[in-house]
């Protein structure tokens, strides 16, 4: 296996920290960028030899060009995940989830290095494509800072492209659970949350009428595609939607967490967050088309594995 290692900014996290097992797993040596804004250290076998750890931020671009160094591909999902940070603090988010891309695609241009993988939303279409399995070229609605720092850093992947010779491959994630996410912020994602309080017996709110429904992937089928995509001989033109193209309401997916805990605590409903998207599917074709997506793991089966049954 190539000695050079892949960069993985925010690799410590949860997304990071299980495709850095994976790469581990198939001989690859990995170099983390990670600020440790949400990230830990404990996610990561810090004793291994293949892996070394750059404590800082994204938004450095010097520190970003020292960890650039001798990489032969990068995958950048460093960023403040949480939508509702965002709008809270656009200017805060910003550095990170949109200079920190630039800073990747500088560094990528100085250092030589082609292959970018990189983690954008399907919070860029906002409210479109809303009850039917959303598309790429689904006009974009970014609503939040987030959404229109990931659109924005998607066109600036594009430029470097087209000027520059790089090689990005870049995925809309749709909504992503397993373990290692962190569900300590109230707006940490739906499913680590409800099996926290599942675990624990505490009460579940939903908020709204819990017929909302997302496309939930199970870290581990996502961590496949980013693989390939590190692997992959030629990038694409264009963003990729990361999804299975199911539609889960909350309310299934509680039962669905029912049969692996046996009994679910109290649920209550709280009012329907303010801007939140009713219907988020993906249409994955696109995704089918040039990965292999493989055989998927059901709910009950990502469920038990996040909690370790
Ligand atoms: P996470 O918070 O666990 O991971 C983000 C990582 O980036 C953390 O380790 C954090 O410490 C690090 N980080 C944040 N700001 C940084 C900075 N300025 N410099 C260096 N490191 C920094 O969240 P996650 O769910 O693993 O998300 C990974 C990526 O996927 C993010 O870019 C997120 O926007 C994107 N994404 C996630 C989902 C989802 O459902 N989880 C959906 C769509 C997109
Ligand atoms: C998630 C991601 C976001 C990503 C988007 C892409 C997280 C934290 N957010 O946003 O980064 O860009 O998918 O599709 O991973 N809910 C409750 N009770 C709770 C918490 C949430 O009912 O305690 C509801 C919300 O109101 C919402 C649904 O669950 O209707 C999903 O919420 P959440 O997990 O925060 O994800 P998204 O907003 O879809």
């Amino acid at each position: 296996m190539v000695d050079a290692p892949v960069l993985i900014a925010g690799g410590a996290g949860f997304i990071g920290s299980n495709l850095v097992d994976s790469l581990l797993a198939k001989g690859y040596a990995v170099r983390i960028l990670d600020d440790l804004s949400t990230g830990k250290r404990s996610n990561l076998a810090l004793d291994n030899p293949k892996v070394e750890l750059i404590e800082g931020n994204v938004a450095d671009a010097a520190l970003v060009k020292r960890a650039m160094a001798g990489c032969s591909a990068v995958v950048h999902l460093a960023a403040v995940a949480s939508v509702q940070a965002s709008v809270d603090d656009p200017v805060s988010t910003h550095q990170s989830n949109f200079v920190g891309t630039l800073n990747v695609c500088e560094a990528m241009r100085e250092a030589g290095v082609k292959r970018v993988v990189f983690a954008s939303s399907a919070a860029v279409y906002g409210n479109n494509g809303e009850g039917e399995s959303i598309v790429e070229d689904t006009p974009k609605a970014p609503l939040t800072p987030y959404a229109s720092d990931k659109l924005a850093s998607e066109y600036y992947l594009d430029f470097y492209r087209r000027e520059h010779g790089l090689e990005p491959v870049v995925f809309r994630f749709f909504n992503v659970y397993g373990p290692r996410q962190d569900p300590s912020s109230p707006y940490s994602g739906v499913i680590s949350i409800f099996s926290e309080r599942a675990e624990k017996g505490l009460p579940i709110t939903i908020f709204g009428d819990g017929l909302q429904t997302r496309d939930f992937i199970y870290v581990g089928d996502l961590v496949r595609i980013l693989i390939q995509a590190v692997e992959a001989p030629q990038a694409e033109e264009g963003a990729i939607n990361v999804g299975l193209n199911q539609a889960t309401s909350l309310k299934q997916m509680l039962d669905a967490l029912g049969e692996v805990v046996g009994e679910l605590p109290a649920i209550t409903y709280g009012p329907a967050r303010a801007g939140d998207i009713r219907h988020s599917r993906a249409d994955n074709s696109r995704l089918l088309q040039r990965f292999t997506l493989g055989e998927t793991t059901p709910m009950n089966v990502g469920l038990a594995r996040l909690l370790g049954r």
